[in-house]
């Protein structure tokens, strides 16, 4: 069937954190929201279908913790998708990404024990560490002739034991990689996966590949599963996956987490046991449906992505040219370089919100290499993107 992606749905009162959160988050109700990482679209028929058809059974009770119909979507995907033999078992479910992260460092760390990130990189991966009781090591990005890049000979350096910290030597663990990376919309390839994660098994730590936009693609980019490179990879390693981004599953929080290594199966398990429960019934009968079904409404919102895009890229160059844009490889999340408009970071947050009012994540809230740039969502109706280009333009020019 033929999705219509221009159709505008009002998403205020239905307790959208995105648009009845705009206030709060904003402080004026007016402002177009493009901040948080879902989108304004409607989702893939077979799914609403299915989660239909579940809602008429009526009893809602627990499900088992691994139904075999959805390993099977999953194990069937990976195959399809990218060659990966998945095994049944590999794969545990959580109630969402951010959790399972929450799950991954405590169950491969110990409280000081020092954890890898690359910075600017999605907020709560720094409160996954230091929640944990660990020491963030940031390998920031190198933002390098319009692209950021990984900066190895840091990465390097960051895995020696550090010494100094009494009473005893802290070493890396666990490297967390946003893989493609948000909000800088890297999809990394596969030299410079290979090369981080030579580095990983080498100091035997433990890569945690938070792949949750990896089903989000421009034209002629191909993602690569940290995992799916060698066998010493995927022993190494945990994906973290979802239909929450592609799909815009995310209000159903269900993840699944697929994990080669029996040891670190286990250890995930002990330290998710009690607090971080399995997935819920709709979460369930969604990301089986997306992940069997959910491909044909894909492969056309990324053409109508792919067109935003474009229609944004256009508008910021011919009209508001201050502004860069970073082109993504990947994720509807578009990086736009505002460092040319001379504000400090806070007042560039106060402006696009009170003088423009358009709700755009700042990009500091990201990290080190964050100060100047917005994250703005793309995921929308292009009609909404034209008023949001629109208002920033005229907030711009009267400067
Ligand atoms: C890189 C990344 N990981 C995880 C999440 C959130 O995932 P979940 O809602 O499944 O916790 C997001 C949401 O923006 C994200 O960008």
């Amino acid at each position: 069937m033929k999705y219509d992606f221009d159709r505008v749905i009002s998403r205020k009162n239905t307790d959208c954190a995105k648009w009845d959160g705009a206030l709060s988050l904003f402080g004026d109700a007016d402002v177009i929201p493009m901040w948080v990482a879902d989108m304004d679209i409607p989702i893939a028929k077979p799914i609403t279908d299915a989660i239909k058809k579940r809602a008429d059974h009526e009893i809602y009770g627990y499900s088992l913790p691994n139904p075999k119909s959805v390993v099977d979507a999953i194990v069937t995907r990976m195959q399809k998708r990218y060659g990966w033999r998945v095994r049944p078992e590999w794969i545990i479910f959580t109630p969402g990404i951010v959790p399972a992260l929450y799950a991954a460092v405590k169950a491969y760390t110990h409280p000081g024990d020092e954890v890898i990130l690359q910075s600017p990189v999605y907020h709560p991966f720094w409160h996954a560490i230091k929640n944990n009781g660990c020491h963030v090591v940031n390998n920031q990005l190198v933002f390098h002739n319009g692209r950021y890049e990984m900066d190895f000979v840091h990465l390097e350096s960051s895995f020696a034991i550090r010494h100094g910290r009494p009473p005893t030597p802290h070493r890396v663990r666990v490297m967390i990689l946003c893989s493609p990376h948000n909000p800088v919309g890297r999809v990394w390839n596969k030299e410079e996966l290979i090369r981080a994660g030579e580095m990983v098994i080498r100091h035997n730590a433990i890569l945690v590949s938070d792949e949750v936009h990896s089903e989000l693609l421009y034209h002629g980019i191909t993602h690569i599963p940290f995992a799916t490179i060698s066998e010493e990879f995927e022993q190494h390693s945990i994906t973290c996956i979802s239909p929450g981004k592609a799909f815009n599953l995310a209000g159903l929080e269900a993840s699944a987490n697929i994990i080669p290594n029996p040891g670190l199966r286990k250890q995930f398990q002990e330290a998710r046991k009690g607090i971080l429960p399995g997935i819920n019934v709709f979460g369930f009968v969604a990301m089986e449906a997306a992940y069997r079904y959910g491909d044909e409404w894909l492969e056309q919102f990324l053409v109508y992505l792919q067109g935003n895009y474009e229609f944004l890229f256009d508008y910021f160059e011919k009209n508001i040219p201050k502004i860069k844009i970073i082109p993504p490889e990947g994720t509807y999340l578009v990086w736009l370089d505002c460092r040319a408009l001379g504000f400090d970071p806070v007042s560039l947050r106060s402006f696009m919100a009170k003088e423009a009012k358009v709700g755009l994540d700042e990009g500091y809230l990201f990290g080190p290499g964050g100060e100047g740039f917005m994250r703005m969502n793309i995921a929308c109706p292009r009609s909404v993107i034209a008023e949001a280009l629109k208002r920033i333009e005229n907030a711009v020019k009267n400067l």
